[in-house]
């Protein structure tokens, strides 16, 4: 049986007052039947680490550069969010594809960066509205997944896939658990043909997951957890996912 994981991506929220008190509140909650992290913006690691050090929660980062250093100016590696005890890195989320155009391979070198230094990316993959009505859907999370897997290769089976339906992120337009235990279905289905490890591997579904929500899409059989953006940013929310995944 997989554990479940509910991840938060903060996405561009807090200040050290508010993330003081969303972390004491998450901590304070604890224990969970289930893995849990927040994903914090990059000057907020510092503190997160210190917030959370002690106990099982972890925390993470939003984004990572596939390089490892150099003139890149801006942009963060994957071993600065491992010294700041970064036990994953979210790669590929649709606004870094929709508004700095991240390409697939991109994606897939950011997260090959990420688990080089024994981090574990968690790959979003996703179509938009367009795509979801002219029947693209399952060719394009599977064009995105492809990437990765190809450029992973033998490493494929310790990555965390995150599947985000564009039309319903921050819109209040769940997917149906039908919906997106269909599309689980087929990324399961596509990493058995590239990896051993599919069946322990950790599919997070996300798109305006909330408290009254969680526990049906978290009891579809290939969903194996969230990825939360505003619910994330509230602890009596993020608690409640948490408790509805285990
Ligand atoms: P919402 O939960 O706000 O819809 O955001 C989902 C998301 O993008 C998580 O990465």
């Amino acid at each position: 049986m997989r554990r479940k994981l509910v991840a938060g991506n903060w996405k561009m929220h807090g200040n050290h007052k508010a993330n003081a008190e969303l972390l004491a509140g998450i901590a304070a909650a604890r224990p969970f039947g289930c893995d849990v992290a927040v994903c914090v913006p990059f000057p907020y690691l510092s503190e997160t680490a210190v917030a959370l050090a002690g106990t099982d929660l972890r925390w993470g980062a939003q984004d990572c550069s596939a390089h490892e250093q150099g003139a890149y100016t801006g942009e963060v590696s994957v071993g600065m969010l491992a010294e700041f005890g970064c036990r994953y890195v979210i790669v590929g989320h649709s606004e870094r594809r929709q508004y700095h155009h991240e390409s697939d391979q991109l994606v897939a070198d950011k997260a090959k960066a990420a688990l080089a230094r024994g981090v574990t990316p968690i790959v979003c993959v996703g179509e938009t509205l367009a795509e979801r009505d002219t029947g693209q859907t399952e060719v394009v999370v599977k064009r995105q997944l492809s990437a990765v897997i190809h450029t992973l290769g033998h490493c494929a089976g310790e990555m965390v896939v995150a599947y985000e339906p564009v039309w319903a992120i921050g819109t209040g337009r769940t997917a149906t658990p039908e919906q997106a235990q269909a599309v689980h279905a087929v990324l399961r289905a596509q990493l058995q043909a590239a990896t051993a490890h599919a069946a322990t591997m950790k599919i997070l579904y996300g798109g305006s997951v909330k408290p009254d929500n969680a526990a049906t899409l978290f009891a579809q059989p290939d969903i194996d957890g969230g990825l939360i953006g505003g619910a994330s940013l509230k602890a009596a929310d993020f608690v409640a996912i948490c408790r509805a995944a285990g």
